[in-house]
């Protein structure tokens, strides 16, 4: 078989790597359209380098842009390759503007299309992220769940006779790069010492970022912490804290470029905890065992609250209290995560095409 799987954002980078190297082991064609909608060095490239997937077959560099704009372009980059590329299903991952145009394009154009991480819900439709999954499962042939929970989501929906549960991709990228940092080091910003104590945190979605006065608050608040803070900046942070003429560098915050996928687990493990608003951090967190606040009213993945390990925070007000709180016993991550997903998602695609 020939599969494409379409990336463009940093997260599925990661998510791609294990399934791109298990079609390949199986003997099946792998090939990646990259829609180039995270274009830096230290949001795309450095994520090829390390995590060893292929080059991709094809890049549409879409760049920035309005959602309807990025989108727009990527559907028709992506309708103009796949008659050249003549896979036998399209792979799409996650929830971003890629995703949602790789779904389109795939189910316009009549070829099988599976989705990796289908099945999670914040059930808040404002996010963006939210309608991109909610549409590319509903385009999808084939849902490919992390957890029960994302099943029993999918069966609400009408959607379970396309669903099957494979667990988490992403946690196959962390075990595997866990076992390669055993005793590594953090590389810390000048002043910090990784005995004193620190916290990580990041910040990007536009929930956090693009309502100036939310964004002031939360740079403040994270300078108050007991902890020093590094703040590992994305590229919409930046942008949007020069718009408002906004300094992160302040007493309590050491702000730090985009770090590569080793580097971030790195500063997470020897840290005393995160902070953060991204989906993949709360999970590696929850996997590193460090305590995780997210800067969200909800969370798709539901199963990291248990015993504290992952608290959500709206009012800024809570954070100094819940970045200390006492924590319970963890759940096992087999069970919760699943083990070898990508394996599973080959058998499954394979047993779907009749092969
Ligand atoms: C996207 C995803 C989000 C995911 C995140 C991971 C959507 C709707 N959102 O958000 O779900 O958690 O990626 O990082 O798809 N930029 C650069 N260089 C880059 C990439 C982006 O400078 O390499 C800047 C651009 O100026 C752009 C801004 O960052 O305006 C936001 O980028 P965009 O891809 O629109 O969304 P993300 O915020 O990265």
């Amino acid at each position: 078989m020939r599969i494409v799987s379409v990336v463009g954002a940093r997260p599925q980078f990661i998510k791609v790597a294990p399934v791109a190297a298990a079609f390949q082991r199986a003997g099946h064609e792998h090939l990646v359209i990259h829609t180039g909608q995270h274009y830096d060095d230290r949001m795309s490239g450095a994520f090829f380098r390390e995590l060893n997937i292929p080059a991709p077959e094809v890049n549409l560099a879409v760049g920035s842009g309005t959602p309807g704009t990025q989108t727009a372009s990527m559907v028709a980059g992506i309708e103009q390759a796949l008659p050249e590329l003549r896979p036998d299903w399209v792979v799409v991952y996650g929830d971003t503007n890629s995703t949602l145009a790789g779904a389109i394009a795939t189910a316009q154009s009549g070829v099988r299309l599976a989705h990796v991480e289908a099945g999670l819900r914040s059930f808040n439709r404002t996010m963006p992220e939210e309608l991109n999954r909610v549409l590319a499962d509903h385009a999808a042939d084939l849902l490919l769940a992390p957890t029960k929970g994302a099943m029993a989501n999918l069966a609400r929906e009408g959607l379970g006779d396309r669903a099957e549960l494979v667990g988490d991709v992403a946690r196959e990228t962390f075990d595997a790069m866990r076992s390669r940092i055993t005793g590594e080091s953090p590389v810390l910003p000048d002043g910090l010492r990784p005995e004193d104590g620190y916290l990580v945190a990041t910040v990007h979605r536009q929930e956090n970022t693009d309502d100036l006065p939310r964004l002031s608050e939360l740079v403040a608040t994270l300078g108050s912490l007991p902890l020093p803070v590094v703040l590992v900046c994305h590229p919409r942070l930046i942008a949007r804290a020069n718009r408002g003429n906004l300094e992160l560098d302040r007493d309590g915050i050491h702000p730090v470029d985009p770090l590569s996928y080793r580097e971030m687990l790195v500063m997470m493990e020897h840290s005393q905890g995160v902070v953060t608003d991204s989906g993949g951090l709360q999970k590696e967190a929850w996997l590193l065992r460090r305590p995780c606040t997210s800067l969200r009213a909800e969370t798709e993945w539901g199963e990291t609250l248990a015993g504290g390990w992952n608290a959500l925070c709206t009012d800024l007000n809570d954070l100094p209290r819940l970045v200390d709180r006492d924590l319970g016993p963890r759940p096992d991550a087999d069970a919760v995560f699943g083990s070898a997903a990508s394996e599973r998602i080959v058998a499954v695609v394979e047993s779907w095409s009749g092969a």
